[in-house]
């Protein structure tokens, strides 16, 4: 569905019902789980929509994730430790393999058996950096992909990583991302003014929100780095700005020089974990292609971070917005909002297909 210009500015819509502060996911889609160099020699325990899950990584360097609890006496596989290709429990020492089978029991007397015990094995994949994970029905898995983040590897993007926690449910954070209009917070942090909503586009699987805008920053010198650091050398021109919501995660381009992602873990319905990437384009410098392979990615890797105080404060300053959102939504669940960009209707509209499909399924 299109929706013209016009009702775009003209319109004023109340929000839909606040249930939308309480809706589930869509468990059958791929959900960030940890960076890649989180994941080392030990497990890792993270959080998805309520399940506890550790992630550990074999002998070769693959990936596992299990449900993080010991079936002897529920608790944390996570708190135990890698052993060539399996976990060991922290508590008696039982092992579990990849699988989620229990392989060893240390003391274990002749007469006895290993126990029939098996854990949950969560589908995951290691992609562009991250380490996804589905936790959804297993033989759905392959039928969905990650997203995809071309720009992880490509030698002409820059890139930036800041972790995102927010003690709020995940529509708060999404409608924050998805309004441009919300720049009026971020003061010299900001790297847009004067957005003006101009599309929308909205099926069961994503949103598209465009926007012309006036950007800040202008990578077209060598030395257009320091804009992130001085806001004497931003150049404000005009820029396309479109923000999309690709169910469950988010993503935004501003003119040719800037994309920008969120990868949602939501943790459960008051707490949301995220990854802000930021990549700068080096497209507007033919001249750095002339360079062999090497001496780009040595420069991509020095480079990489260096937007990440930017998304760090970013990140505060929307942060401490969507949880005083969440505080007051507990405190007065009755009040209504006024919305006056219909971005907002159609991500709300999108978040409830998407956790209803799931319940019908
Ligand atoms: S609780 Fe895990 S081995 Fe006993
Ligand atoms: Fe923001």
């Amino acid at each position: 569905m299109t929706i013209s210009d016009e009702r775009i500015e003209s319109a004023t819509v109340a929000a839909l019902p606040q249930a939308v502060r309480q809706l589930s996911i869509n468990l059958n889609h791929w959900y960030v789980a940890a960076l890649s160099s989180e994941v080392k020699a030990q497990p890792v325990s993270i959080t998805l929509w309520e399940q506890a899950i550790a992630l550990y990584r074999d002998r070769q360097g693959k990936v596992h994730a299990l449900e993080d609890r010991c079936p002897h006496r529920q608790v944390k596989l996570s708190e135990g430790k890698v052993l060539g290709d399996e976990l060991e429990c922290a508590y008696h020492g039982w092992r579990f393999d990849g699988s989620g089978r229990c392989t060893a029991v240390p003391y274990l007397a002749e007469n006895q058996k290993l126990p029939n015990c098996q854990i949950r094995r969560y589908p995951v994949r290691e992609q562009d950096g991250f380490i996804w994970v589905f936790p959804g029905e297993v033989e759905k898995a392959m039928a969905v992909q990650p997203l995809a983040i071309p720009e992880w590897d490509d030698l002409n993007a820059i890139g930036s990583v800041a972790p995102m926690q927010c003690e709020a449910h995940y529509s708060f954070l999404i409608e924050n991302l998805m309004d441009m209009y919300h720049g009026h917070l971020h003061d010299r942090y900001q790297a847009w003014a004067d957005p003006k909503l101009e599309g929308l586009e909205e099926t069961e699987s994503f949103v598209h929100a465009h926007y012309q805008a006036q950007s800040y920053y202008k990578v077209n010198k060598i030395w257009s780095v320091v804009q992130l650091w001085f806001p004497a050398f931003r150049q404000l021109h005009p820029e396309p700005l479109d923000v999309s919501y690709l169910y469950p995660h988010w993503s935004a381009t501003l003119g040719e020089d800037f994309k920008i992602y969120c990868l949602l873990c939501p943790v459960n319905a008051t707490q949301t974990r995220a990854y802000l990437l930021h990549f700068t384009s080096l497209k507007a410098f033919p001249k750095l292609q002339r360079h062999p392979e090497w001496f780009r990615r040595r420069m991509k890797q020095t480079f990489f971070g260096s937007a990440k105080f930017l998304l760090d404060n970013l990140i505060r300053q929307d942060v401490k917005m969507i949880e005083q959102e969440q505080q007051s939504f507990l405190q007065h669940p009755e009040r209504r909002n006024y919305e006056l960009n219909r971005a907002i209707a159609s991500v709300q509209r999108l978040m409830q297909q998407q956790a209803w499909a799931e319940e019908r399924e």
